[in-house]
């Protein structure tokens, strides 16, 4: 039996907020699972960055919808050797790394706040999800874009531990700020993004909760991975065998 297009049982959706570890878990995941990878935050970071470069204002909703209409936001597997999980083209032009500069974090949770802004990115995402197999990583996965996902995780670790892993990808990238700094960004984005009123940031009710504090990222995945075994066969595949 094929399952039909509106099926998203092998859809894993894997939320939470900013620099929860969402990224290198799901791109660990994906190659465990030979599933896609498809990170939604670069949707939205990649139209911060058209507007920013043709001076469109973060609060115009009506212009940044016409905007996610025009552009061409096409995300590949990494190809570089530079510690990329994947790349992101807009218009053709390689902008992987610049969706992370100062400007674009800067604005992204204003821009994605706007509820044109979301109805204009969600069937790009849906055609995604729809494709098969495919880790999906962002704020509204599970309750909004794929609510009936096979399995939804809700990723979480403390905001000191997110600052601090965030602060390390930064340093090696040559990035200044410190890590008061990036604690601050990480809190002005989630008070913005749990706060709006259009899929707001917020676990799914029905999302597994992962507090990722003190594990590493291998242990992560291996617990996700015995979460979609158990939502696909029923059976726990670390759980004692039953007695009697
Ligand atoms: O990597 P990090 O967790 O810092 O951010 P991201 O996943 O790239 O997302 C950047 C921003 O895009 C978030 O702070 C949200 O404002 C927005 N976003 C969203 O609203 N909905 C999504 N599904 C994904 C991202």
């Amino acid at each position: 039996m094929s399952l039909g297009a509106d099926d998203h049982r092998n859809v894993i959706a894997i939320d939470g907020p900013a620099a929860a570890g969402k990224s290198t878990v799901a791109r660990l995941l994906a190659a465990h699972l030979g599933a896609l990878l498809f990170d939604t935050g670069s949707l939205y970071r990649a139209l911060t960055l058209a507007a920013g470069r043709r001076q469109v204002s973060p609060d115009d909703e009506r212009a940044l919808a016409r905007l996610a209409h025009e552009i061409e936001i096409e995300v590949r597997p990494g190809s570089a050797a530079d510690g990329r999980l994947y790349s992101v083209l807009l218009d053709g032009e390689d902008v992987t790394w610049e969706l992370r500069s100062p400007a674009v974090e800067q604005s992204v949770s204003k821009v994605a706040a706007q509820p044109r802004v979301r109805d204009a990115l969600l069937p790009h995402q849906r055609r995604i999800a729809a494709g098969g197999s495919v880790v999906m990583v962002g704020r509204d996965i599970g309750t909004v874009v794929v609510p009936d996902a096979g399995l939804k995780v809700f990723l979480l670790a403390s905001e000191h531990e997110r600052a601090r892993r965030r602060h390390d990808e930064q340093r090696a990238r040559g990035g200044q700020a410190t890590l008061d700094e990036v604690l601050a960004d990480l809190r002005r984005r989630d008070a913005i993004d749990a706060s709006r009123a259009t899929a707001p940031l917020r676990a799914a009710a029905d999302a597994v909760m992962v507090n990722t504090d003190g594990l590493d990222v291998e242990q992560v995945v291996a617990e996700i991975v015995r979460r979609a075994r158990l939502v696909t066969t029923g059976r726990d595949p670390v759980a004692p065998p039953a007695r009697g």
